[in-house]
């Protein structure tokens, strides 16, 4: 497995690649890598004949400061599991490559990037815009994988692309989940015990919503999930919603052959956690 700093070696190593007729998979991370991120590397094994995977914790989506800095590092352990999932180069840039200078780009994508997440972590998505569409040119890649875990992102890059133009595949992956129904994160790392064996919580609720959704409208089922999440004394609910999986509005009544889908963000003490699920 190749190990690459620069977007000069990385470029040459993917048009190498593409010039002798291979497929190309991509799968952009910020590292402290888990199950969910290696399932999108083995499903990009499985697609593509050579699979590259971006290590690189980009400052400009993060809106505070401590959540960067806090944010786990684990180079050589995600180096190992990557090689052992058959990924065949790593790129791993450092700040100054990736942004010799500030990026003044302001991406707006109709609204996608301002609701949910968008309202609690301003600026947010534009950061992550601004990166995915510097890793797309640096790994001019066929596909590229992102998971269903932050299906908001996956909007916002679907949006992208097509504003972009850029000739890349999205390819949607499933949510990871430990045994306890805890969606994998980097983030779980800094649970505490008490914290991460409630967090399971979490999943518990977007299955009752599924469950609720069978016989009551968004309106009450939220009234309900709320009020079951205000009960629980160590999770803060910062949002649940319902929303509709292309535009992400909200809606009072569920229509037929919409997708919609259960999101919600909360507190964990000083870790924030995400997770959304599928209604119908
Ligand atoms: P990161 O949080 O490292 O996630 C990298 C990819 O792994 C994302 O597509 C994310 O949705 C996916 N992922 C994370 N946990 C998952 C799980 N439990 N199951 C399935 N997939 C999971 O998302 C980012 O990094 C960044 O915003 C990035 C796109 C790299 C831009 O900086």
């Amino acid at each position: 497995m190749e190990i690459l700093k620069t977007i000069n070696d990385a470029q040459e190593y993917v048009l190498n690649q593409r010039r002798n007729g291979l497929k190309i998979g991509f799968v952009p991370t910020m590292g402290a890598l888990h199950q969910g991120h290696i399932s999108l590397v083995e499903k990009s094994t499985t697609q593509n004949d050579i699979t590259i995977v971006s290590i690189f914790v980009n400052p400009t989506q993060f809106n505070n400061a401590a959540d960067l800095e806090k944010y786990p590092r684990t180079i050589d352990a995600d180096c190992k599991m990557l090689e052992a999932a058959g990924c065949n180069m790593v790129f791993t840039p450092d700040e100054k490559e990736m942004y010799p200078q500030k990026d003044e780009r302001v991406f707006s994508f109709n609204g996608l990037e301002s609701c949910l997440e968008g309202e609690f972590r301003p600026g947010h998505f534009n950061g992550v815009a601004q990166i995915v569409s510097k890793l797309f040119f640096a790994i001019p890649a066929h596909n590229a994988y992102f998971g269903q875990k932050d299906f908001q992102q996956l909007a916002v890059i679907k949006q992208l692309v097509l504003q972009l133009d850029i000739p890349v595949n999205i390819i949607p992956c499933p949510t990871i989940r430990e045994s306890d129904g805890l969606a994998m994160s980097s983030r779980n790392l800094r649970l505490t015990p008490e914290h991460r064996s409630n967090s399971t919580f979490i999943y518990k609720m977007l299955q009752k919503t599924v469950e609720l959704a069978k016989a009551n409208n968004p309106t009450l089922i939220k009234e309900i999930i709320i009020s079951e999440f205000n009960k629980n004394k160590l999770l803060k609910l910062e949002y649940f919603d319902i929303v509709d999986n292309t535009y992400l509005q909200q809606t009072d009544f569920f229509q037929k052959d919409t997708i919609y889908i259960a999101c919600v963000a909360v507190w964990a003490g000083d870790v924030r956690l995400i997770d959304n699920i599928q209604i119908n």
